[in-house]
């Protein structure tokens, strides 16, 4: 007999579907075990007006295959240029979701980011009055701070300070790597959530470094110490409210990953909840795991949790997926664990 997990249908709160062939490559490999996810505005041009996150949306529905059902939660990508209005009228329709901060240079796609934070304080003053949250990439790109401090620095520069000046203000602290940042998730009320990935439970900064460079571990913020990712499963598995998944699979064809300057990302769309079963049973935590993908992150938006479920089995057969996807725009690595998962999803 094998065990079974069966858990409301998950929602993914930070996902890259990227356009055209890629996102007809990868939208499936989310769409079969979610229900909606929360898409990231970084195209090239960024998704920054109402009018373009429609778009956007629309392109997303028309890849989605015959057969499957998904909700795109929209985004727009916060500019220096970025109009209240516009975001208010967004929110107001119920078309966008969150407005995403990058700060300008932090990451793939975010030249248009934020360098002036105070450039942004009339739109962070509206999201704070409607309610509509900031999703935060919570990382200084000050040359001078190590990469692997950014995110710790970031905290104490310039995400408290924002908060401190905007009372009410909803933030996510997107894919936090540290102790710092489990931390200062835990000092907020319930206006501030975090997201966790998949693969910062699964890799600390040896995986990407240690006999050789592993370019498909490399993704931003970059993997910490073992401590870092120990602070990690201890929050997500917690079942803390504040805490809930945003995979941040971040698909990028693999010539642009096995290169001289590879890009950051990792593709954990396709594998992403056989492995938080496994990480979440080696915790003994399985009981959590609802609350993880498809409770606290839905409460966290406004969102009834999905109607549906899903089902996870446990066999003594180790669970098979492809080693890459193929897509229009070329082959993307699954993520790979370097471990074999006992759970699957059933179908
Ligand atoms: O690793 C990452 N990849 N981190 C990000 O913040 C962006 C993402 C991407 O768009 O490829
Ligand atoms: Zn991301």
């Amino acid at each position: 007999m094998s065990q079974t997990l069966t858990l409301r249908r998950p929602d993914d709160m930070h996902l890259h579907l990227r356009d055209g062939a890629m996102l007809e490559g990868v939208l499936p490999e989310t769409a079969r075990h979610f229900a909606r996810a929360i898409v990231m505005p970084n195209l090239v041009p960024p998704v920054v007006t109402a009018a373009e996150a429609a778009a956007y949306r629309d392109r997303i529905l028309a890849a989605l295959p015959e057969g499957q059902t998904f909700e795109p939660l929209m985004t727009l990508y916060l500019t220096e240029a970025t109009a209240p209005s516009d975001v208010a009228a967004a929110a107001a329709s119920g078309l966008v979701r969150a407005v995403k901060l990058y700060p300008a240079g932090a990451t793939t796609n975010s030249q248009s980011g934020v360098r002036d934070f105070d450039k942004v304080r009339g739109v962070l003053e509206t999201m704070a009055g409607i309610g509509l949250p900031l999703c935060v990439h919570g990382e200084v790109t000050d040359p001078a701070v190590d990469i692997f401090d950014r995110e710790a620095v970031f905290i104490d520069r310039v995400l408290d300070p924002i908060r401190r000046a905007t009372p009410g203000l909803k933030v996510v602290m997107e894919h936090i790597t540290t102790k710092e940042g489990v931390a200062y998730a835990r000092s907020g009320g319930a206006d501030l959530g975090a997201t966790i990935t998949t693969h910062h439970l699964i890799i600390n900064r040896n995986h990407i470094l240690v006999g050789g460079i592993r370019p498909h571990y490399y993704c931003l913020p970059v993997a910490k110490r073992e401590v870092h990712r120990l602070a990690l499963r201890e929050a997500a598995t917690s079942g803390e409210v504040r805490f809930f998944l945003g995979t941040d699979s971040a698909p990028h064809a693999d010539p642009l990953k096995e290169n001289a300057c590879g890009c950051a990302g990792c593709f954990t769309a396709t594998n992403t909840m056989p492995i938080l079963a496994h990480v979440f049973e080696e915790d003994g935590a399985l009981d959590r795991l609802e609350a993880f993908t498809s409770l606290n992150g839905a409460a966290f938006y406004g969102l009834k949790p999905n109607p549906g479920h899903l089902t996870l089995a446990k066999t003594a057969e180790a669970a098979r997926w492809p080693a890459k996807i193929d897509t229009g725009a070329g082959p993307v690595t699954v993520f790979d664990p370097g471990f074999p998962v006992r759970w699957h999803v059933r179908d």
